[in-house]
């Protein structure tokens, strides 16, 4: 069925306490639920109450005490008669943890017990109103057999343990925080932890432990200090301080997503935990530290204040992005975080806002929950509340947010909350803001600049595209940041923030004689494309000299996005193609020579807009040509560039590892040079990358030469690929790369070679992080993937089906990439929609990949 967000009504009844009591083992374990239940004022009066279940079968119930027999079960749910204003009930349930393939309620994980809730995972566990607006005081005891489960955690306090019969002992959590069961968590496993400590800033003493496997101990260093400083960061960019004795966050190797924010007791993919310089990535330590301060500021945006349904998603999710990126910026710099945030953006949640899936920041409708937490959701939905901090300024901005904290800490908030204590806090006047929340589509901005005597005129103007269920949009107000640039002097008179309210506006500059350069959407202050006609000059002096350094990247893709799709597109005569390339060599040949640029923003100059964002300026892409073109010019620049770029190369070799800024930025530039020359001479490059790959003291340069050289035909590639599987085979992260370095690979025959990896002896469709690594990196490759026979197609179709049975949630989420075929050639386009047609066909689907496919055939 179709849940509706206007169709919100409060539930009937209040559930200030529960009780769990959970007898546990790996493939039988007894839940006993203690609900205190009373009336809510607020709700409709019910003479029954509904219990949300999912696959239980409830074995005893009472009602203050009472063995009841007259209940029904409806759609999974329990349904009780309860005349009264005040009950108690009391049902007790069995579930297998050990049968639990998707990962959902309470499932077994390498011979532990874990559990995911959100969003609809605590039915599985207990009936239950499994519901965000809610909210109980969760009390939880748990047995279970000493040596098998030595450790017992959930969320709060602990506040007894203690040993019964048969070597078996218990433990008892108290959470004095009422919350939705979306937030209930148990532990239970053999773990060890790294354990530390934080004060407060009113002087709380927390414990802190990361609990892994032991043989993960060594590489828990990151993660500790990430918490703490994301501890500190949220007391001192947003007031906000922890407010529990303990903190514990579980790695777990498997899991549908990133991580979970329960209160108290984060659980985490193990991807977003481990790590030490011989197995993870620059990346990947950046991806931690993102992490972990996400979950941990979800203590504020999303448990003190949470959701009141999942409409709202976006409430704790947009908000909690922002606050990461934020974090994250003030560590990393901010130009360079804001850069690949935003490359993030167009690469996910643009092709998402323009295709069959596009929906609101706040969706008015869905069949499975699960399908909404989208880059939409995410990092739109942070884009919009940046927008607000944009136009209020960071000071006003805080004040905003400490009125949100404040009126709503304890409640279950909708994104209009929020909107509102923005307006009263931060003083702003949100009024058609509100659109942002309800249209979907990524407005398109554009832009025309004209000159005459004294006076640049600027005109704006823009259109929010049509999206499924939302034929015609109104104009959005949008803050932009620009400047314009005296051309001969190269400077300006200062940056301005205006905001276009309606669908035109045209605003005049006085006092320039000349033309000036126009820089616009500085640090990319809106989620919006602009188009215009900016000259090859204008973008080649932007690139050289704008002193917004995320406008100078923006200006040097502009240049790249602009010949590319024109070469992809209609094409182009030798003429201008010679042109083309050749400012963009120079604006590279500057990038690698400028010694004012420190290397991690070099880094990001150099890398070249990727094919699924080329794809997305067009209204209808040939992958094909958009691969070989920008694989085209990648080794033009190659020839062109080569001394400039093996110098880089060695100057960048030559620095030592270590953590720091500098040598991080080395690292990035070493494997970024690398991949241009494996464009160009691809004998030399081989030995390059080889060199590389046995010199490595680190994965950074180890991955990175690896990546390089599976795109190259040479006998170093299978060398290196053996070699890397035997040093790595006992640690299940970095064979994950090693499966995803091989399908996301240049090499032609790639696909054969994703063939050949499902049949591996590693590979398996339990596991999530595996099926990712294989499959999402296969899906985001668009030369392989976009095989002109469909074949890349069908591997992705397959394994939707394969999956499904196994792991609803997993499976669903590699329909988005079939879904873009409206958007593709003719040919390729019949042969993904068929594909959708195939697995639509299927007996048995899930709601997850029912609604998916159906969404994307539209
Ligand atoms: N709230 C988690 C986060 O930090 C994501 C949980 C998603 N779970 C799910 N079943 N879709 O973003
Ligand atoms: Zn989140």
């Amino acid at each position: 069925p179709l849940i509706r967000r206007e169709d919100y009504r409060p539930f009937p009844w209040l559930v200030p306490e529960i009780v769990l009591d959970f007898d546990l083992g790996l493939d039988r374990t007894i839940v006993r639920s203690t609900l205190t239940v009373a009336r809510n004022a607020r709700g409709d009066r019910a003479d029954t109450i509904r219990l949300n279940g999912d696959g239980l079968s409830p074995r005893r119930v009472a009602i203050d005490g009472a063995p009841v027999n007259d209940w029904a079960m409806d759609e999974g749910d329990l349904v009780l008669p309860l005349a009264g204003d005040a009950h108690e009930i009391m049902i007790e349930t069995e579930i297998d943890p050990s049968a639990n393939s998707q990962l959902m309620g309470l499932y077994a994980s390498n011979g532990m017990l874990c559990t995911q809730c959100e969003a609809e995972g605590f039915r599985r566990i207990a009936f239950f109103p499994d519901r965000p607006d809610v909210l109980s005081t969760y009390r939880v005891r748990m047995e279970g057999s000493r040596t098998q489960f030595p450790v017992l955690l959930s969320n709060g306090n602990a506040v007894a343990h203690g040993e019964s019969d048969d070597g078996r002992h218990w433990a008892e959590w108290h959470d004095p925080w009422p919350k939705p069961s979306y937030l209930f968590a148990l532990v239970a496993g053999d773990l060890v932890a790294r354990s530390d400590r934080f004060t407060t800033m009113g002087g709380r003493e927390v414990a802190l432990n990361v609990w892994v496997r032991e043989e993960d101990l060594p590489r828990t260093e990151h993660a500790m200090e990430s918490l703490k400083r994301a501890m500190k960061w949220d007391e001192d960019a947003f007031g906000r301080e922890y407010d529990l004795d303990q903190f514990n966050i579980v790695a777990v190797g498997d899991f549908n997503m990133g991580a979970m924010e329960n209160k108290g007791l984060n659980i985490f993919n193990t991807k977003y935990v481990l790590a030490d310089p011989e197995t993870a990535t620059d990346g990947d330590y950046d991806a931690i530290e993102g992490v972990i301060g996400h979950e941990y500021f979800h203590n504020w945006s999303g448990n003190r204040v949470t959701c009141r349904d999942w409409f709202q998603l976006s409430l704790k999710e947009g908000f909690t992005v922002l606050r990461d990126q934020l974090f994250s910026q003030d560590l990393q710099g901010e130009a360079v975080k804001r850069i690949e945030d935003v490359r993030v953006l167009r690469s996910v949640q643009f092709p998402e806002d323009s295709g069959p899936l596009a929906h609101p920041i706040r969706p008015d409708s869905f069949r499975e929950i699960s399908n909404f937490y989208t880059a939409t959701v995410y990092n739109k939905g942070a884009e919009v509340i940046r927008m607000m901090r944009t136009m209020a300024g960071p000071e006003a901005f805080r004040a905003g947010t400490d009125l949100y904290f404040d009126r709503h800490d304890g409640e279950a908030a909708t994104c209009e909350d929020f909107v509102s204590a923005m307006e009263d806090g931060a003083g702003l006047d949100l009024g058609t803001f509100r659109r942002w929340y309800s249209q979907a589509g990524t407005p398109k901005v554009s832009v025309e600049l004209d000159h005459r005597g004294n006076t640049a005129t600027l005109t704006l103007r823009q259109y929010v595209p049509p999206t499924p269920g939302q034929p015609a949009k109104q104009p959005m107000p949008i803050p932009l940041r620009l400047a314009l640039f005296d051309r001969a002097s190269g400077t300006h008179a200062g940056e301005q923030l205006i905001v276009l309210e309606d669908a035109e506006a045209t605003i005049a500059f006085d006092g320039f004689a000349e033309r000036p350069v126009l820089s616009i959407n500085r640090g990319f202050s809106a989620p919006i494309s602009i188009e215009r006609q900016a000259s090859r000059d204008d973008l080649v002096f932007l690139a050289a000299r704008d002193d917004d350094a995320f406008a100078r990247a923006e200006a040097m893709q502009e240049l790249v996005v602009g010949h590319l799709v024109a070469a992809a597109g209609e094409g182009l005569d030798a003429s201008d193609r010679q042109q083309g390339q050749d400012a963009i060599a120079e604006a590279l040949a500057a990038v690698l020579e400028d010694s004012r640029l420190d290397d991690l923003m070099r880094g990001e100059l150099m890398v070249l807009p990727g094919e699924a964002y080329l794809a997305e300026q067009m209204l209808v892409a040939d992958p094909g040509r958009i691969h070989r073109e920008r694989e085209g010019l990648k080794r033009w620049l190659a020839g062109e560039l080569g001394d400039r770029l093996r110098t880089l190369h060695s100057r960048a070799s030559a620095v030592p590892y270590a953590l720091d800024r500098k040598a991080r930025g080395a690292r990035k530039v070493k494997t970024l040079a690398l991949s241009y020359l494996a464009a160009g001479d691809r004998e030399a490059a081989a030995e390059l990358a080889a060199r590389q790959y046995d010199a490595a003291d680190n994965m950074t340069d180890r991955q990175g030469a690896l990546m390089a050289l599976c795109g190259l035909d040479s006998a170093a590639r299978t060398d290196r690929l053996i070699d890397f599987y035997r040093r790595h085979r006992s640690n299940a992260l970095v064979i994950d790369k090693w499966f995803s370095l091989q399908a996301m690979s240049l090499h032609p025959a790639a696909i054969e070679h994703v063939k050949a990896l499902r049949e591996h002896q590693d590979f398996t469709l339990r596991n999530p992080n595996r099926v990712r690594a294989l499959y999402m990196a296969f899906a985001g490759n668009p030369h392989a993937f976009h095989t002109e026979s469909g074949e890349g197609y069908r591997l992705v179709a397959d394994l939707i089906l394969d999956l499904d049975p196994i792991n609803a949630q997993t499976a669903a989420r590699f329909v988005p990439p079939l879904g873009r075929w409206r958007r593709i050639e003719p040919g390729r386009a019949a042969l993904m929609r068929a594909e959708l047609e195939r697995i639509a066909a299927a007996p048995g689907l899930s709601r997850d990949t029912r609604e998916q496919v159906e969404r994307s055939l539209g």
